[in-house]
């Protein structure tokens, strides 16, 4: 309507356009007709040969009163709405969209795609299509400000924002950065470049030189350190319940945790969980069954899981190594005695036996293996159980069969193949000693 913002690039900008013209028309009119009116009065009523006007006593008007409240009520309302129904279209990517990695830094801000391509300085999109970025900062406040799109975003060191917006147009365009960042914010710029489909996808893929020399792309690293770090052990990839919930269309999911309140399972959440995981447990998992990655992981390393979860969604099939279990060397193990060699495979922390099973008769997430040898268990059904070697190594190879009463369904079933019968003997001379 009045151009006052400039060149419209997106989809949604004659929506902003249109709130802030009404915003504008309207405040132009109220100052003309207010201050207008003021001055008219103070000319009109001035004191003229020092003589004081007598002011009058005015009861009031009941239909002004009413008019002058609810018109400029309504007024409001409808601004509120023109607002509101922008900034809904702003927060809300349509699925789908194409999404860009944004890491802001001092001075620059980088870029990221699915394939792997970087770019710095310099954001190129495909018109007509939905792009959502993702960003983050490596170290201060930054604000991801694209005028041509009118969308706008905090960026936020140690946490994700984003925005999105669907180009309508091809060409060159500003970004800005606009939030105070230090000696060089004025000059933390970019291009956003917006090509036509096609030439984009050449563009994209067209980085054969850069493609070999950067790293992994992100989900490829997630998805080697989901088996690199143990993640395989708790979290399943088909959905199979495990210690801590599958990450099986974990992306996006909303539920409960366990104080009742609920979670959605985005970035943020994500990240949460994985660098202070008992800060949000999902109801019906042990609060203490994580432990921290703070620290051993990589911002990078954490992107990359986040990316390797969004891939798992259930339409293809993901082919993991089995976990590589550290083993003891035969010559080490000939000479130990049956308990021994129990104790030591109970204690490889690639068995993990010890994340769940305390040796002092404290209860963790399973039972403790203290005075187990020889008990009584009572079961989930209310049955009981003696723990004898069958039932041992039943509970080994099909945790899921005999539950005890009090614990949860959450032991892996991936011992079964991977500790022998020969190996279960060993432990069961082990646990014997426990009493
Ligand atoms: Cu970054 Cu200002």
């Amino acid at each position: 309507m009045l151009g006052l913002l400039g060149e419209q690039g997106s989809d949604f900008a004659h929506k902003v356009d249109y709130a802030n013209d009404i915003v504008t028309i309207i405040s132009v009119l109220c100052t003309v007709a207010i201050v207008g009116a003021m001055l008219y009065f103070a000319v009109k009523y001035r004191q003229k040969n020092g003589v004081d006007h007598e002011t009058p006593a005015i009861e009031g008007n009941n239909a002004l009163e009413v008019i002058w409240t609810v018109f400029p009520t309504l007024v409001c309302i409808w601004v509120a709405w023109l607002g509101y129904d922008s900034f809904v279209d702003l927060r809300t990517p349509p699925p789908g969209a194409m999404e860009i990695n944004v890491t802001g830094r001092k001075w620059a801000w980088d870029f990221q795609y699915k394939n792997g391509k970087r770019t710095t300085s310099e954001l190129v999109v495909p018109v007509g299509e939905p792009v959502k970025l993702i960003m983050t900062s490596k170290d201060v406040l930054h604000s991801f400000f694209v005028p041509v799109m009118r969308t706008k975003m905090d960026v936020i060191p140690g946490r994700y924002t984003h925005e999105w917006f669907r180009p309508i147009k091809t060409g060159d365009f500003q970004v800005f950065c606009t939030e105070y960042c230090g000696n060089e914010h004025s000059k933390m710029l970019a291009r956003l470049k917006v090509l036509p489909k096609a030439e984009f996808e050449r563009w994209l893929a067209d980085d054969s030189e850069e493609r070999k020399l950067a790293a992994m792309k992100p989900s490829d690293r997630g998805k080697e350190l989901y088996v690199a770090k143990q993640c395989v052990t708790c979290h399943s990839l088909d959905g199979s319940a495990r210690v801590g919930p599958t990450w099986l269309k974990l992306f996006g999911k909303h539920g409960q945790l366990a104080d009742g309140s609920s979670y959605n399972a985005d970035e943020n959440y994500i990240r949460e969980s994985i660098l202070n995981p008992q800060a949000k447990t999902v109801a019906g998992y042990p609060a203490m069954g994580m432990p921290s990655y703070q620290g051993q992981l990589s911002d990078d390393d954490i992107t990359g899981i986040i990316e390797f979860i969004k891939t798992i969604d259930g339409s293809q099939k993901i082919e993991v190594a089995p976990v590589a279990a550290p083993k003891k060397s035969d010559a080490a193990l000939a000479g130990m005695t049956p308990a021994e060699r129990g104790k030591a495979l109970v204690s490889d922390t690639g068995n993990l036996c010890l994340t769940c099973h305390s040796l002092d008769g404290s209860k963790l997430v399973g039972p403790s293996f203290k005075g187990l040898w020889g008990r009584k268990e009572k079961l989930a059904d209310g049955s009981e159980v003696l723990v004898d070697a069958a039932y041992i190594k039943e509970s080994v190879w099909k945790p899921a069969a005999k539950v005890v009463a009090g614990y949860g369904p959450v032991m892996p079933a991936l011992y079964e193949g991977k500790l022998t019968d020969e190996n279960l003997n060993d432990i069961i001379e082990y646990l014997k000693t426990l009493q």
